[in-house]
């Protein structure tokens, strides 16, 4: 096909591979005009190639300029950098952009959450810039600079204006930590300056987790530092059904990596059961971002017509449904 465009597909660790494949059988039944070359990352792959994070693997992206990936496992305390972080850095992943919203049918405490998360991406405590000072002593530096902190902020403004979304709220802490916060909440500043059509406000991160759990339909565009974007990415995944749903993007000058918020799930994984929604889900913004927009819309409106007739959901929405069998119903659904 004259257009068929590459996209990278990473299967990643623990349920990953379900997952993906899932999300895959649905874009060959959409029959997207793409090609998929498949690539390795992860904690599985690290006996084959001495590395969690290939760099054939990164140079495969760097060329699609697109790439669907699912989780990749890493070790908690010792072991290898987390092969995601150096994914990020090396394809200057700056900014997380993550849509939560409500599901048809999917009862939570909230109706009609629809709050989008953009994390910056590249520096903060998240860089796990760490070394022992001397035993027992340990430093975890946190950078902060004002080009990245500018870049997301003008990320989340821009996203917002074209979203038509009504207010940006910057997430901080910078009552503690004056300097760094500080800094970003500045840029925030300064650039929100140039949308005088869209709100600005600002929050501190302790109080932000408290008004999301009392009424998360305030918050429309979060912006944030990358390891509080981190855990409110989880936080927010819970107040509509949990992690199987929130799809996510991680979006750079010239490439993009989709994958979904949630982890390798190794409680779950290799049992056929895991829910496959946040990744197909995040292959709808995929299409969306490379400017298969029909594609895009048919996608999501079959997941929401699955999700709209009740009848087909995985364990963890109650359902005792199989990764095959939801995956069957957004293909008869398509
Ligand atoms: P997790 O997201 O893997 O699992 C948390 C809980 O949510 C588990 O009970 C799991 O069964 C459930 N869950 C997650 N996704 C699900 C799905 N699609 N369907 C049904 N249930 C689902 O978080 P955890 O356990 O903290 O992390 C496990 C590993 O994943 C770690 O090595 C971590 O570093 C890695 N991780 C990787 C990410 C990525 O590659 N983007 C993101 C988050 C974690």
């Amino acid at each position: 096909m004259a257009n068929t465009r590459t996209v990278t597909i990473i299967n990643g660790d623990g349920i990953g591979p379900e997952v993906t494949a899932a999300t895959l059988r649905v874009l060959e039944a959409l029959k997207v005009p793409l090609e998929f070359e498949f690539k390795d990352a992860g904690s599985e792959i690290v006996a084959k190639f001495g590395t969690n994070l290939p760099h054939e693997t990164v140079e495969a992206v760097l060329r699609s300029g697109v790439a669907l990936k699912g989780p990749t496992g890493t070790v908690v305390g010792g072991g290898l950098p987390s092969a995601n972080v150096g994914l990020r850095k090396r394809l200057d992943l700056y900014a997380s952009l993550r849509p939560v919203k409500s599901v048809p049918n999917v009862k939570t405490r909230y109706d009609g959450v629809d709050l989008i998360v953009v994390r910056e991406n590249t520096e903060d405590l998240y860089a796990g810039l760490e070394h022992i000072i001397v035993p027992g002593v340990v430093e975890s530096l946190k950078i902060i600079t004002e080009k990245a902190s500018t870049r997301i902020a003008r990320f989340a403004f821009e996203y917002a204006k074209k979203a038509g979304r009504k207010k940006v709220s910057a997430v901080h802490k910078a009552n503690i930590m004056k300097l760094s916060d500080g800094l970003f909440l500045d840029c925030c500043r300064k650039v929100g300056r140039e949308f005088p059509e869209i709100q600005y406000e600002e929050v501190i991160i302790d109080n932000l987790c408290m008004q999301l759990v009392k009424d998360p339909t305030r918050f429309d565009v979060l912006v944030t530092e990358n390891l509080y974007g981190d855990i409110v990415s989880d936080l927010c995944a819970g107040l509509v059904g949990g992690l199987g749903l929130v799809p996510g993007a991680n979006i750079g000058e010239r490439t993009a990596v989709f994958e979904a918020v949630h982890g390798t799930a190794p409680d779950i994984a290799g049992k056929g059961i895991a829910n496959p929604t946040a990744l197909m889900m995040s292959a709808v913004m995929m299409l969306d971002w490379m400017d298969l927009r029909e594609e895009s819309k048919r996608m999501a409106n079959a997941i929401l017509k699955v999700y709209g007739d009740g009848k087909v959901r995985t364990g963890d929405l109650g359902g005792g449904a199989t990764t095959r069998d939801f995956t069957d119903a957004v293909i008869a659904a398509l």
